[in-house]
């Protein structure tokens, strides 16, 4: 008889504060062969067991992203599969829900496949929205919902992704496809989520500007809060019409918090994200970024910023996603010359600094340091901002709790016999945010110089 030779590793993490969305508990964590073995405090140690001393740390779950743009396959000059997950994992986000308007875009099953098939050895998980800008797509979506041999690619696709209006990558859909789709989603039973800004208002706003300089911050006017509101309308007309799981991406404005929060009361399956950049900086930033603050949907006035925070608190926003969308800094400085500053592409990376810029408000500091500097101005919306309610847990809800249960990603979170998905944080390491040091291939940062508070200081993710 042959004797198996079986190798134990276990690793107790001691004395950490365990950071669930129900509240924070200070617990020993004991992690055997990649498993949460043990919880609770004092659990012994035993022989070759690797003790990490965690007091002072927070403990909480690997996060999810669900919203990335990691640009692989066809723009591997921008970004890989490889570079933005080592991006993720030194920021704590260990899954990503990535989305389709790479190239060749995530229209067809083959095309998910070859997603799949490239984020094998990654580090972090990788989940992918399908996208559709024809009718035939949603066949191949309902095929890949249906056919049986298609369970385990299905098991890695988060729903469906429609533009309703051009971004980066042209995947805008036709209005009949658009229907189509939140007919087909509900008949599947997946989420559909939405890129809301309307073509026409868009389109009626850069017209009445023609006339006007070329600054950068026009970007924010021809793009403005009134599209994303009559977007949104439309979208959760059909989620009505239908019975579809809309989730609204990015949102930006006031109007749209608003409608959201009416339509979640009047019964409607809605559920929305919002992104860092839009909660933590506005139309002054420009000043300072250029083309680098240029994003689809844009920045915004204090006074949607406020309503984001406001949305935060009261449960009407589900989730914080980055919107990770990183572009060569070549890109967006070459292409925005003087004469035509807007011909620079959209978008800005961010999953690397979610985190820690959450923490930062957490724990009371602004991290924005152009607008610490007009306080004074913005007193009564500042205090708004630093709103005490906000606090670690939020942020579990926000980037683990409510990304996992809306997009049936499957994590189990901090309890035993769950896989260990864990990332520990000190909460008062300060650093100072560069874009050099950052992981992401694209090399910069719309952060750049500011203060953070809380740094991730290892992911244990089997
Ligand atoms: O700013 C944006 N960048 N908005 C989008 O809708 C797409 C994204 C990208 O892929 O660059
Ligand atoms: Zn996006």
């Amino acid at each position: 008889m042959t004797m198996m030779k079986t190798s134990t590793t276990s690793l107790l993490i001691q004395g950490g504060t365990v950071v669930r969305a129900d509240g924070e508990k200070t617990m020993d964590v004991l992690v055997t062969n990649g498993e949460i073995r043990g919880l609770g405090l004092g659990l012994g140690k035993t022989e070759g067991m690797e003790i990490i001393d965690a007091k002072g740390l927070l403990v909480m779950p690997g996060l999810i992203d669900c919203h990335v743009h990691f640009r692989e396959p066809g723009l591997e000059h921008k970004a890989t599969m490889e570079s933005e997950s080592a991006a993720a994992y030194a920021g704590g986000v260990t899954t990503v829900c990535e989305m389709p308007n790479t190239v060749p875009p995530t229209v067809s099953v083959n095309a998910l496949q070859d997603k799949v098939r490239r984020s094998q050895n990654l580090r972090v998980d990788m989940r992918f929205f399908f996208g559709a800008t024809e009718m035939h797509h949603l066949e191949e979506l309902k095929q890949l919902f249906t056919d049986a041999s298609l369970a385990p690619l299905r098991a890695r696709c988060c729903g469906l992704k429609l533009y309703l209006d051009h971004s980066t990558g042209d995947q805008k859909a036709p209005k009949g496809v658009i229907d189509e789709a939140f007919r087909v989603c509900a008949e599947l039973k997946i989420p559909v989520v939405c890129h809301c800004e309307d073509t026409e208002m868009n389109a009626a706003a850069q017209r009445g500007l023609s006339g006007r300089s070329q600054d950068i911050a026009i970007h924010s006017e021809m793009r403005p809060p009134e599209s994303e509101e009559k977007s949104i309308k439309e979208a959760l007309a059909l989620a009505k019409k239908y019975g579809t799981h809309l989730h609204v991406a990015h949102l930006s404005t006031k109007g749209g918090v608003d409608l959201i929060r009416a339509a979640k009361k009047s019964g409607i399956t809605v559920t929305c994200e919002v992104a860092p950049h839009h909660l933590l900086m506005t139309i002054d930033d420009y000043t300072k970024l250029g083309p680098l603050a240029k994003m689809n949907p844009p920045l915004r006035t204090k006074e949607h910023q406020d309503a984001l925070w406001a949305g935060i608190a009261d449960g009407t926003i589900d989730c914080v996603s980055t919107d990770h969308a990183p572009h060569t800094l070549q890109e967006k400085l070459a292409a925005a010359t003087p004469a035509s500053p807007l011909a620079a592409p959209s978008g800005v990376p961010g999953v690397e600094t979610m985190l820690s810029l959450l923490m930062s408000v957490a724990s009371g500091e602004w991290p924005n340091p152009s607008e610490i500097a007009d306080y004074g101005l913005r007193k009564n919306s500042q205090s708004e901002i630093r709103n005490p309610k906000f606090a670690i847990v939020d942020i579990v809800r926000l980037c683990f709790e409510n990304p996992n249960h809306i997009f049936n990603v499957g994590k189990r979170g901090i309890v035993e016999g769950a896989p260990a998905d864990l990332i520990l944080v000190d909460p008062k390491k300060k650093w100072v945010i560069t874009g050099k040091e950052l992981h992401s291939k694209c090399g910069w940062t719309p952060y750049e110089g500011w203060k953070a508070l809380g740094e991730v200081v290892r992911v244990i993710h089997s």
